[in-house]
């Protein structure tokens, strides 16, 4: 059985002072959820008093990015081992904001997921495809190689800490929500991948559905045999809100 999990990304919102106040709102609302893993990841700039904040709580915090060098010259970047001194439980590569807007490939963001586990924090590895190229029936063939390349090197001992991300690019921030059919049959073909990648480690590893999850359809996104989670932006910035999903109908409290 894999335990759920229901991560927050707030991507480039929130001050320090919005994200301490996020947090003891959700707190209390968040529980009785003892059955899933909860995270957040805040801006770099809010990680240090949110992850304070967080310590000892049931909520865990996460990075959105990660530079894979230990250290150097490398201006506005930031290495695994300062996250791993932010009590950093996992972080975000290979967003497809990052892909997209910043031109980051499989080679680097495979770089990225390798450093994290050697500093034993835990990857969130994402993929999907562009809305063309799922209208020109090449989502398998792009959420293949995105696997492929950007989980190369991993060894199939260490795979089980890697979550993936499915976040089909054209329901990231638009509303519009892969149904819980189109995600099941993309996040089946994703654990085919990781059995012929890793044989039979793929079935601990955690998938999450991301691109306009909202309370609304949580639930029956999670219903689905091979969603084990929630990547969530635009949803997770309202404490109610990111409550409503961490407490979906179906899980264990
Ligand atoms: P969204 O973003 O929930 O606002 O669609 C998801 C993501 O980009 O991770």
């Amino acid at each position: 059985m894999r335990r759920p999990i229901l991560a927050a990304n707030w991507k480039m919102q929130k001050t320090n002072a919005e994200a301490l106040a996020f947090a003891d709102t959700l707190l209390p609302l968040v529980a009785e959820a003892s059955d899933v893993d909860i995270v957040i990841a805040p801006p770099f700039t809010c990680l240090a008093k949110l992850s304070a904040r967080l310590q000892g709580s049931p909520i865990q915090p996460a990075a959105q990015n990660v530079n894979p060098e230990a250290s150097g010259a490398f201006t506005g970047e930031v290495a695994p081992g300062m996250l791993v001194e932010l009590a950093c439980a996992y972080t975000i590569v290979g967003h497809s904001e990052r892909r997209s807007l910043y031109g980051e490939g499989d080679d680097f963001i495979s770089r990225k997921a390798l450093a994290l586990l050697a500093h034993g924090i835990r990857p969130i590895v994402c993929v999907g495809e562009t809305l063309e190229e799922r209208e020109a029936e090449h989502t398998e063939a792009v959420v293949g190689a995105q696997l492929e390349g950007s989980l190369a090197g991993i060894d199939p001992a260490d795979v089980s800490q890697v979550v993936i991300a499915y976040e089909p690019v054209w329901a990231i921030g638009t509303g519009r929500t892969a149904t819980p059919e189109t995600a099941q049959d993309a996040h089946a073909f994703i654990r085919s991948c990781l059995r012929d990648g890793f044989g039979n480690a793929a079935e601990s590893i955690r998938i999450q559905y991301g691109g306009s999850v909202k309370p609304e359809n949580v639930d029956s996104l999670m219903s689905q045999a091979d969603i084990d989670g929630a990547l969530v932006g635009g949803a997770s910035l309202e404490a109610a809100s990111f409550a409503r999903i961490v407490n979906f109908e179906g899980v264990e409290g």
